[in-house]
């Protein structure tokens, strides 16, 4: 069956091509995402009770990549997108250097173990053609587009430590409140980072350790079924996106309000987290903002940092099949085509975590949570992201904590804080967070093409 060849045939043979700023404008280039477009923010913060709003302007961070005279060009995304049926089936973890482009079921074997044409060969080429396409595709496919923040005015008070966040576009409006608690000493001249939650988490460890911490009632932003009420819904109702995406744009406009109107904390500075389906929304905020600093998965499974491949290596595993059947809105709908054939997507929880690169990335898992497939996420999923975050010169910035205990163990949040700590702080800790505890080695098998990566 011929598939794409018009594309791939329109596409010149090699990857890397040189060209000058007069063919780039006429070429193949890919546009990088709207959606990662930079707030501007005209008001200034200020303490109390203050109004501030909020003017975004689009900004294309990839535009003027690739460094001066030399343009790369990329491989044109496929439009439309390939069905399952033109995707190969692969039952590795597949090869994330490897553009969407060139990932057809005619060389399965090639693709599965890295061999396959066209994969981007540097780390320029991956932060400006590869990072940029699988942001793009997991949205496609699993996570539907999140909206186009240019388009959105942030309005936010505070109220002693409420914030009252109001977010308009397209004549439509959306409220919804956050709560921030400072550590003591945070002050505008010395200002803490921030975790965000939702769902809670071990607030005194890390007030103590000089971190701030704030919630917003994911509730009000998306009710965690199909109902189309809250704060995102007020805005985006008929827009086939999963409320993931809904509770990682909350927690975006908690941290715009922070930054409106919270002085004491730094909004440079800021990790976001959550537990299981909460945590799976956390991976989401930390894709779609590179605002975030630190992206905390805790306990998330698939659709967070569980794979769909190898989902029976705990034995119980959620997957694909019944994460869409129990709880099908978490994700678009396009991702239920691929129900019974998850091995035809052409990513797994490995190429979302590589996706965040080279921003830090904290993983939790304990070892007595099957369900959400801990051991997978350990030995499968984590070792095949880190080739990708070594790979980019960036290693120390993926970690994971295999603790004891079970699904949302509260004891996850101590057992990464000294990460956190290092990334926020800089404090160096002796806890190995490459370590797999209990669970020993990575399974290689499962990402064959991490013996061959590009330039190696
Ligand atoms: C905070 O707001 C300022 C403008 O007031 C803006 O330049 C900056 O990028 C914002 N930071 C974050 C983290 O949103
Ligand atoms: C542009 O090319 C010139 C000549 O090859 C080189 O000296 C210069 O460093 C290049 N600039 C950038 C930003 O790559
Ligand atoms: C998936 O497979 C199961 C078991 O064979 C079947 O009952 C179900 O209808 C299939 N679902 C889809 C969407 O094909």
């Amino acid at each position: 069956m011929p598939r794409r060849s018009g594309r791939r045939d329109a596409y010149i043979s090699g990857v890397i091509v040189a060209i000058d700023s007069t063919s780039r404008a006429n070429g193949p280039r890919v546009s990088a995402e709207t959606m990662r477009s930079v707030l501007h923010l005209l008001a200034a913060a200020a303490i109390g009770s203050a109004v501030a709003v909020a003017v975004a302007h689009p900004l294309n961070p990839r535009q003027g990549g690739g460094g001066g005279n030399t343009t790369i060009e990329c491989a044109p995304i496929p439009s439309p997108f390939p069905t399952w049926q033109q995707l190969p089936q692969q039952s590795t973890l597949p090869d994330p250097f490897l553009p969407l482009q060139y990932t057809t079921p005619d060389n399965a074997q090639d693709v599965m173990a890295g061999r396959g044409e066209g994969r981007v060969r540097t780390p320029e080429e991956w932060y400006q053609c590869r990072q940029p396409e699988i942001v793009r595709m997991l949205q496609e496919y699993q996570y539907g587009y999140y909206p186009d923040h240019s388009q959105e005015t942030v309005e936010a008070t505070r109220s002693g430590n409420t914030l009252n966040i109001a977010v308009t576009a397209g004549g439509k409006r959306g409220q919804f409140r956050a709560t921030v608690t400072l550590p003591s000493g945070a002050s505008a001249s010395k200002p803490a980072p921030v975790v965000i939650n939702i769902g809670g988490m071990q607030n005194q460890a890390y007030l103590s350790a000089g971190i701030a911490v704030a919630q917003f009632d994911y509730t009000s932003v998306s009710p965690d079924s199909n109902a189309k009420t809250g704060a995102f819904w007020s805005i985006y109702n008929g827009r086939d996106i999963g409320v993931l995406t809904a509770w990682a744009w909350g927690f975006h406009r908690t941290l715009d309000a922070i930054n409106m109107t919270v002085p004491e904390i730094d909004a440079g500075r800021v990790g976001v987290t959550g537990c299981s389906r909460l945590g799976k929304a956390a991976l989401a905020a930390g894709l779609f903002d590179t605002r975030i600093t630190l992206t905390m998965p805790m306990s998330s499974g698939v659709q967070g940092m569980g794979p769909y491949r190898y989902y029976t290596m705990s034995g119980q595993g959620e997957n694909l099949e019944n994460s869409k059947q129990g709880a099908g809105w978490w994700t678009n709908s396009k991702l239920g085509a691929f129900v019974n054939h998850s091995e035809n997507l052409p990513y797994d929880a490995h190429t979302i975590a590589a996706a965040i690169a080279p921003r830090a990335l904290v993983i939790d898992q304990g070892t007595g949570d099957q369900f959400v497939n801990s051991k997978g996420t350990a030995v499968v999923v984590y070792p095949a992201a880190k080739v990708v975050y070594d790979w980019l010169g960036a290693g120390d910035k993926i970690a994971i904590s295999v603790r004891g205990g079970g699904h949302c163990d509260m004891s996850g949040f101590t057992s990464i804080l000294p990460y956190v700590q290092k990334i926020f702080f800089g404090t160096e800790t002796t806890k190995d967070y490459n370590d797999l505890g209990s669970y020993g080695s990575p399974v290689t098998t499962a990402f064959p093409w991490g013996t061959a990566v590009p330039g190696a």
